[in-house]
């Protein structure tokens, strides 16, 4: 075992970990941040999903040493203080979701997705959440809750 410290959301954060800790077993398992959900542990599923340095990536892909040093973001640091993110709020606005397992997953994905502020279409949006995974076959609120969060975020980005 190895004390490991990462800034998480923002914060250090640390625990003892053993050798080739993933980043989403520091995350779900040794800090109790369990928002960041546990699917499929070899990268195919995206529940796991969370910022590393502002990217998407799947937690359970990487090992916890290999970030230190660069912040990492988790469905639980994604909202401004009470201010949810665009992504968050659309995700509850259309519903987009029923168990809800995939969502963290889900909204952390297209919130690096949107960081770009790029027009996008549904097509680009169906093709960049591929790779993520809803049992329960959410996918077309799921499109519709993005496409309003880029809208969202476009108007905002005028207002500023
Ligand atoms: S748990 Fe990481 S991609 Fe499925
Ligand atoms: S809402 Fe249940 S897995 Fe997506």
């Amino acid at each position: 075992m190895a004390l490991l410290t990462l800034t998480v959301n923002g914060e250090p954060r640390s625990a003892d970990v053993k050798p080739g800790t993933t980043l989403l077993e520091f995350l779900h398992d040794y800090l109790a941040m369990t928002g960041t959900k546990c699917g499929c542990e070899e990268g195919t599923c995206g529940a796991c999903t969370v910022h590393l340095e502002g990217r998407a990536i799947r937690s359970c892909m990487v090992t916890a040493e290999s970030c230190a040093g660069k912040p990492v973001t988790t469905i639980e640091g994604l909202a401004a203080g009470n201010r949810l993110h665009a992504v968050q709020q659309a995700f509850l606005s259309f519903e987009a979701f029923q168990c809800g397992f995939c969502t963290p997953g889900m909204i952390m994905e297209a919130a690096a997705l949107l960081n770009d502020r790029k027009p996008l279409t549904d097509g680009r949006v169906r093709l960049y959440m591929e790779g993520h995974v809803c049992r329960c076959g959410a996918y077309n609120d799921i499109v519709k809750a993005v496409m309003s969060a880029a809208a969202e975020l476009r108007k905002d980005a005028g207002n500023e």
